[in-house]
């Protein structure tokens, strides 16, 4: 057989190359929207291109998988039950897809999303019992998926992860993602086995119901530009360059010059709506870096634009995406409306009395992990 993950350490995403050296046979698992890295490992070893796998429809990444399948001839797969508005082959739990002497066989591992599969890899000439298995944003390393994005479901992901805990322990685990916003706590390892999991993960030495409250409190703040990137994935949008695929540089200002702010400059909070209403800069208007990209339309290329969140990461990368495309007038308040609080500054409420937010903030220093 043949192996490979490619790591993206933009997104902290992985996606894997599959294929049997016998028959070129050849699938790709959550592919990458930059879907040129995968030709060269095709074209010299002459694989086949057979399926573009996506373990779920993605909130974080565009997937290159309808653009390679138009490429390759070849197929789509995803669980049978996603919603997506575009022709795939439906999977079936139990289901096995062949790849030359190997066997795909597909987990339905629901948790994360609905429609999450896992995929064990079988190469029956080695063995009968399966050696890998691709979990995509179920079981992490160190962690599991969050429930939050829509149609997630906290319980659901306890019994899926459960299951894949059912495997033999030598089974070596190759999550979906290695950093990034779909966990809280992944180690940074791009690999795990289940025995190790079973052993030292701090998420699956817990009951049920401590599980369920580990993962539903504080979950850290919707993506960079979730809405487009997952309309794009379902087919309702055709948004591909809602990724931020730059790190350009941009200026940062200390929480003093916001009091001192031309008038024409529009301070824009990132944060989600119930952070905000929690307490904001006076002046501060709330455009959640979810909905960045969606809602680009509305921000003016004529004013400053001063982008703060709460302790600085979010509205970095947020004003990074607008650098990148095209906004040239555009800063980030270092420290947040963390600092602004510390300094002991006045906030603004919004009339609902709320609760305090159970959002964290990821330090993406590179695509994130470390949070507070
Ligand atoms: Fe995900």
């Amino acid at each position: 057989m043949y192996f490979k993950q490619f790591l993206d350490e933009h997104c902290g995403c992985a996606s894997y190359l599959i294929a049997s050296r016998q028959s070129h046979d050849a699938a790709i698992v959550d592919p990458a929207l930059a879907i040129d890295q995968y030709e060269p490992i095709l074209e010299e070893r002459a694989f086949r291109l057979r399926y573009l796998i996506d373990t779920h429809v993605h909130a974080d990444h565009v997937s290159g998988a309808r653009a390679l399948a138009a490429r390759h001839g070849a197929e789509v797969c995803l669980h049978e039950s996603a919603a997506v508005r575009y022709p795939f082959r439906p999977l079936r739990d139990g289901e096995e897809l062949p790849l030359g002497q190997l066997r795909l066989r597909v987990l339905h591992t629901p948790g994360h999303r609905p429609e999450l599969i896992s995929i064990l890899i079988i190469n029956p000439p080695r063995s009968p019992e399966p050696s890998m298995v691709l979990t995509g944003d179920s079981l992490l390393v160190g962690d599991v998926g969050r429930p939050d994005f829509g149609g997630g479901d906290p319980e659901a992901q306890f019994d899926s992860v459960q299951r894949l805990l059912g495997l033999p322990d030598w089974v070596a685990v190759f999550p979906g993602h290695f950093e990034g916003p779909c966990g809280k706590g992944m180690c940074g390892r791009p690999s795990t086995t289940i025995g190790f999991e079973r052993r030292f993960s701090p998420m699956l030495v817990l009951a049920k119901d401590a599980f369920v409250s580990a993962l539903t409190n504080g979950v850290p703040a919707r993506p960079l530009n979730m809405t487009a990137i997952e309309a794009t994935n379902r087919g309702t949008a055709d948004l591909p360059w809602a990724m931020l695929t730059s790190a350009p540089h941009v200026e940062a200002v200390g929480i003093e010059a916001l009091p001192l702010r031309d008038p024409e400059t529009l301070l824009l909070d990132v944060r989600e709506p119930d952070e905000y209403l929690h307490g904001h800069v006076p002046g501060a208007v709330n455009l959640p870096q979810a909905d960045l990209a969606s809602r680009l339309h509305e921000l003016p290329r004529d004013r400053r634009l001063l982008l703060i969140c709460e302790y600085g990461m979010r509205s970095l990368r947020a004003a990074q995406f607008l650098r990148q495309m095209g906004y040239e007038r555009v800063a980030t308040v270092a420290g947040g409306t963390a600092a602004w609080r510390a300094a002991g500054r006045p906030l603004t409420t919004g009339e609902l009395p709320l609760k305090p937010p159970q959002i964290m903030e990821t330090r993406w220093s590179h695509a994130g992990a470390a949070s507070h």
